[in-house]
């Protein structure tokens, strides 16, 4: 069974955006391969800054001045087979946490230098490390790659070399959104089918590789879904009213995720009524996109009336029929449609009707 260890440089740890693309290729390998993984989160690990004073290098052994968990997080490090590294994109580079998880790897060195070819030069390694394959996962919040995953894809370039294949992620935002699951589909299929791919054959096609760094996104709509769901908290803002911003961005962006491909009966109106806070709206879904209105009702078909915890996933919304369109009978199977379109978007779970 190989070893893997896993450097999880998300300062949102097991929430990480960058963890879920990570785990979808993990879970694949673990199919059709057997590996043992052990996960580090730099973030909540005991791994102060490295000082800068050379002592591990000075030193015949190798020990680090600093006494916390890192001299531990090197043997794992020495004796794994495969590295995985999975972080964001912070400020053009590795967050500050991973960094410190990387800086703290000094004592694997002697502190001699060697040429490698006539430009470059390496240090004479003090361990035999076993690693013979590297991952880099690393997500952003960008629509590009370019001019903004640089410096990482090259960083690792160099630390790794050919060892290393480096998976840059745009859009991140998008991986953790349950609504967005149909958006993100082809990235995540990727990443499963590159994990296959390693575990039956040690490699992975460039383009599969290529595939998951397309963005999940056309650049307007992640522009117009980045907008919907920013919520900024003015000083004058009560409680109540941040509240009412926050549903409101939820369904500004909930209008985006809406996939037009399972609604079977075009132009339903679903309105929807919070409970515990003046909100009223309605969705007019056609074939082709999503409205959302928030203003006077123009329509009324059915009605899901929710607390606004719904906003948050956690709501019990209420189904009742339409009060003053005695014209048309509620239709159930209309009805099912569209809470099919909802359960697709990642409502299901939360959304009970009664
Ligand atoms: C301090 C900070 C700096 C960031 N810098 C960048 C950046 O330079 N480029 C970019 O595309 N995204 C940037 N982002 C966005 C994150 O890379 C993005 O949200 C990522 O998906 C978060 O992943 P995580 O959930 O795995 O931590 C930054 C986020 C933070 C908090």
């Amino acid at each position: 069974m190989e070893k893997i260890l896993l450097i999880n440089g998300s300062p949102r740890g097991a929430a990480s955006n960058t963890r879920k693309a990570t785990q979808a290729f993990l879970d694949e390998m673990n199919r059709f391969g057997e590996y043992e993984v052990e996960e580090i989160i730099c973030s909540q690990a005991n791994i102060s800054a490295c000082k800068g004073c050379l002592t591990c290098l000075k030193n015949e052994s190798g020990t680090c001045c600093i006494q916390d968990d890192m001299a531990q997080y090197i043997q794992k490090y020495v004796a794994a087979d495969i590295l995985i590294w999975s972080f964001p994109n912070f400020i053009f580079g590795v967050p500050s946490d991973c960094k410190k998880f990387m800086d703290r790897l000094l004592p694997i060195n002697y502190p001699q230098l060697e040429k490698t070819d006539a430009q470059h030069t390496k240090h004479p390694k003090r361990y035999t490390l076993h690693y013979k394959k590297v991952f880099v996962f690393c997500s952003c919040g960008f629509y590009n790659i370019d001019a903004n995953m640089d410096a990482i894809k090259k960083q690792f370039e160099i630390l790794y070399g050919d060892l290393c294949d480096v998976i840059l992620i745009p859009e991140g935002q998008l991986l953790s959104n349950r609504f967005l699951q149909w958006r993100t589909a082809d990235v995540f299929a990727s990443l499963r089918q590159a994990g296959a791919s390693y575990a039956k054959t040690q490699t992975i096609p460039s383009e599969l590789l290529q595939s998951i760094s397309k963005p999940a996104m056309d650049i307007d709509s992640y522009l117009r879904y980045i907008d919907a769901s920013t919520v900024t908290r003015t000083a004058a803002m009560t409680d109540e009213e941040y509240r009412l911003e926050k549903v409101r961005a939820f369904f500004r962006s909930l209008v985006l995720t809406y996939d037009p491909s399972v609604l079977a009966v075009p132009n339903s109106v679903l309105e929807i009524q919070i409970l515990d806070i003046p909100y009223e709206i309605q969705l007019i879904l056609t074939n082709t996109d999503c409205t959302l209105i928030e203003d006077k009702s123009q329509f009324e078909q059915f009605r899901l009336k929710v607390v606004s915890n719904f906003a948050f996933f956690a709501g019990r919304p209420q189904l009742t029929e339409t009060t003053n369109n005695t014209s048309k009978q509620p239709d159930l199977n209309k009805l099912i449609f569209l809470v099919n379109k909802f359960e697709k978007a990642g409502v299901r779970k939360t959304m009970r009707f009664s």
